[in-house]
C-alpha cells in the first residue's frame, strides 16, 4: 500500500495549522458547553458565547486552509512497524476529522444566521449573512449541531490515544507532527 512521501515530517504550515486549530477546537467544545448552563453571570455567557462563534468562525477558515495545503503537500509515510489497517484506520480518522469539523462551523454558523444574531467579527468587517433569516434552518442547524458533537470528541479522543501512543513507542509517527518529540 502507498504510504505517502519520504519526508520525516509534515512541513512547518502543516504542524502550525495542526497546533493552531488543535488548541482552539480544544477551547471550543467546552466554552459550547459552559455558554449554556443555568446559573452562570449573564456578562461571563455573553464573552462565551462571542468567543465560541468567532472562534468556530476562525476554526472553518484554518480548516478550509488546512485541507487545501494537506491536499497540495506530501504527507510523511507510516513506518513499516504500523500495520496496514492501522494506517487505514489513521486516514479514515484524519479526513473524518476535517470533514466533522466542517459540519460543526457550518451548521454553527447556519444556526445563529437563520436565528436572526450576530457574529462580531464578521459583522465589524461588514460581512453579511450567507443565509435567510428562517427558525425552522436555525432548529435543524441547531440539532445538526449538537449531534455532530458526539463523533468529533470521540474521534478526537481516539486521535489523542494513538498519537500517545506513537509517542511512547517512539517508533517517529509524532515527530511526524511535532519533529523535536518521538524521534
Ligand atoms: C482537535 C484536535 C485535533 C485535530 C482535529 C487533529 C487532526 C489531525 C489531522 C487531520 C492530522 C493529519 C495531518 C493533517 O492532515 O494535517 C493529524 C496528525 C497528527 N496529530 Fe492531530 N489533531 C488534533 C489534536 C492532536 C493532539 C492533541 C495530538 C497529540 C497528543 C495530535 C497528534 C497528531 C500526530 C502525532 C499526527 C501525525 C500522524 C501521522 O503522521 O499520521 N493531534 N491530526
Ligand atoms: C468546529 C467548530 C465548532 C465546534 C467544535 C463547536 C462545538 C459546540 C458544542 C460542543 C456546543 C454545545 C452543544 C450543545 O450543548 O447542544 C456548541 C453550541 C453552540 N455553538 Fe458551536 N461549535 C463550533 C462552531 C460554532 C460556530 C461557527 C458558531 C456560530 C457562528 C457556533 C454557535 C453555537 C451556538 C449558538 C451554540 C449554542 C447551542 C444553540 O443554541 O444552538 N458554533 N458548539
Amino acid at each position: 500500500m502507498a504510504r505517502g512521501s519520504s519526508a520525516t515530517r509534515y512541513p512547518a504550515v502543516t504542524r502550525t495549522l495542526h497546533w493552531l486549530v488543535g488548541l482552539i477546537v480544544i477551547a471550543t467544545i467546552p466554552i459550547g458547553v459552559i455558554m449554556q448552563q443555568q446559573g452562570i453571570a449573564r456578562s461571563t455567557q455573553d464573552l462565551l458565547f462571542i468567543l465560541h462563534k468567532n472562534g468556530g468562525v476562525l476554526i472553518l477558515l484554518l480548516v478550509m486552509l488546512r485541507i487545501g495545503w494537506r491536499v497540495a503537500t506530501p504527507a510523511p509515510a507510516l513506518p513499516l512497524s504500523v500495520p496496514d489497517w492501522q494506517a487505514s484506520v489513521a486516514k479514515l480518522v484524519q479526513w473524518t476529522l476535517y470533514a466533522l469539523l466542517l459540519i460543526m462551523a457550518v451548521s454553527g454558523y447556519i444556526r445563529v444566521r437563520a436565528g436572526g444574531f450576530p457574529i462580531e467579527a464578521l459583522d465589524a468587517m461588514g460581512i453579511s449573512t450567507f443565509v435567510p433569516r428562517s427558525d425552522a434552518l436555525a432548529e435543524t442547524a441547531k440539532s445538526i449541531h449538537a449531534t455532530a458533537r458526539y463523533p468529533l470528541v470521540a474521534l478526537i479522543l481516539l486521535h489523542i490515544g494513538a498519537a500517545l501512543k506513537h509517542l511512547v513507542a517512539r517508533d517517529g509517527v509524532f515527530g511526524h507532527i511535532w519533529p523535536p518529540l518521538g524521534r
